[in-house]
């Protein structure tokens, strides 16, 4: 075990984030647990980890795979002083921390996929779900709930998503700390967190922008049971999607599932 609540502890004393901690072997999902704190008055910057989750949840009402002892399943609390309509700006900004961190971890590919995917050589790696809580003078909390696939194996993951998710060890063919990972991540997240509450969402989005390459290509997106293509053009202030299609021309897109549309003729064609 590379890890336990003293160790981690120890190793965000001092950091702007962590300073309280919560760390479960097993829990539900840290989202709901971090939600039950939030709503309890919990400071910002609380931190969940669990080791693995029994009810992890993903973007969609999809479930998020939480085994034991190989990946980051991992929840924050944040209070931004700003209008509900920037809260989107919160998860973008933290693909960019993660990615930037997975970065300094390998030397392959890490992209981002709209809305807040990270990908390695082009498989998913990291999965980002945001829940807010508001009240009458706007954000209440956020709770930033973050899972990177770190030490599991290729066969470890349900049969659905095996040829479209990875991890660090698969990629890398080594094993990685977590308790390493976590501490940079945080450390990472609380940088990104600083800029776009000083500065404003321009650098966030510049950054993130630079490392998605669906941007200037032809996408197809799946929202509920609608299926639009068109070109993606960029996001806007509220991270949703700005995509140039035929019948409409410029539309904007809340939530659902990109793919470039050359990729699923890719698929398609060496099916
Ligand atoms: C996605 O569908 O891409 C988002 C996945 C988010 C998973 C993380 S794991 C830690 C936190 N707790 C949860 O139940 N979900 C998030």
């Amino acid at each position: 075990m590379d890890w336990n609540l003293e160790i981690l502890e120890k190793n965000l004393a001092g950091k702007p984030f962590g300073q309280k901690l919560y760390y479960y072997p097993v829990t539900g999902s840290t989202n709901d647990e971090a939600f039950r704190l939030g709503v309890a008055g919990a400071l910002e910057g609380t931190i969940v980890i669990a080791d693995s989750q029994t009810k992890g949840k993903g973007r969609l009402q999809r479930v998020w795979h939480s085994p034991a002892g190989t990946n980051i399943y991992t929840s924050i609390i944040l209070r931004p002083q700003f209008e509900v309509a920037r809260a989107p700006q919160i998860s973008i900004a933290a693909g960019v921390a993660v990615a930037e961190v997975l970065e300094k971890y390998c030397s392959g590919k890490i992209q981002l996929k709209w809305p807040n995917d990270v990908l390695l050589n082009g498989k998913k790696i990291c999965g980002i779900l945001a829940q807010v809580k508001t009240n009458v003078c706007g954000i209440d909390f956020i709770v930033l709930g973050i899972g990177i696939n770190v030490n599991i194996d290729y066969n470890q993951f349900p049969e659905d998503i095996r040829n479209l998710a990875t991890s660090l060890s698969i990629e890398t063919d080594r094993e990685i700390s977590r308790r390493e990972l976590i501490i940079r991540l945080y450390e990472n997240l609380a940088k990104w967190y600083k800029k776009l509450i000083a500065d404003g969402f321009s650098a966030v989005k510049e950054k993130w922008l630079s490392m998605a390459p669906m941007i200037g290509q032809r996408v197809q997106i799946m929202s509920g049971d609608e299926v639009i293509s068109g070109k993606a053009l960029g996001i806007d202030e509220q991270g949703s999607l700005v995509l140039l299609t035929a019948e409409d021309g410029k539309i904007k897109i809340f939530a659902g599932d990109a793919t470039i549309l050359k990729e699923i003729q890719k698929n398609v064609a060496g099916n």
